[in-house]
């Protein structure tokens, strides 16, 4: 019995490759146990909070040592709220399309808002910072137009390494993979990397 945190980062609906790989994952993960339980962000649909003025007064209180003022502590209130919701879940999956080499901005605004001191993650004067969200398992699919896997491109891939890093600085090392590419070549090539992709998700899906 798992609580899933769905995250779905492209706008694209139904004709989105990496919600629809995410989807089989999902189905694999239901499948799995009937305790199973999947929670949908779609961060496309959320009213996330500006991480702006008395939030970020609050974030930076925090990391001085010192006490917010109220209305800083009261604006901090919605940032704590989207970070439970976070925290909330047993493990966690992420559907992620490339944009201009790294991910959609919306996401960046989500990860800006859960990734916080005395939330997801700490400071140690001796040992630097460590993440607060341990132990749970972390799956992400991403889809690119071109291609990266290869050696050439892999150095302007910042969609994968980026989301990997950002889960690691909060605690996540259980981090998997699955990668869709080329999505903008011809149908059958297409066709062939979401089947393949969805493979894996299945696997991953029901082993969660
Ligand atoms: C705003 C935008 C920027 C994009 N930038 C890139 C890019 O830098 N590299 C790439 O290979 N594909 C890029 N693409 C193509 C998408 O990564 C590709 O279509 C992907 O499969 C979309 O995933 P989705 O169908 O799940 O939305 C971009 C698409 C959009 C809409």
């Amino acid at each position: 019995m798992s609580k899933l945190l769905y995250i779905q980062a492209s706008p694209r609906g139904e004709r989105s490759s990496s919600t629809d790989v995410a989807n089989t994952y999902i189905d694999a993960f239901k499948a799995a146990s009937t305790g199973n339980t999947v929670t949908t962000l779609n961060i496309w649909d959320m009213d996330l909070p500006e991480f702006d003025g008395d939030r970020l007064n609050a974030k930076y209180s925090f990391l001085h040592g010192q006490n917010p003022s109220e209305a800083e502590a009261a604006a901090w209130q919605e940032i704590v709220a989207v970070t439970e919701q976070f925290k909330d879940a047993d493990c966690y999956l992420f559907s992620v399309p490339m944009w201009n080499f790294s991910i959609p901005y919306k996401l960046k605004h989500y990860l800006d808002v859960i990734t916080q001191p005395g939330l997801t993650f700490s400071f140690d004067p001796e040992t630097g910072f460590f993440g607060l969200v341990t132990g749970k398992p972390v799956t992400a699919i991403y889809s690119r137009g071109g291609e990266y896997t290869n050696a050439e491109a892999k150095g302007m891939d910042f969609q994968k390494p980026y989301l990997e890093m950002a889960m690691g600085f909060i605690g996540f090392r259980e981090i998997s993979s699955v990668i869709i590419e080329p999505t903008l070549a011809d149908p059958d090539t297409v066709n062939s990397a979401i089947n393949t992709a969805k493979q894996q998700a299945a696997t991953l899906g029901a082993n969660s």
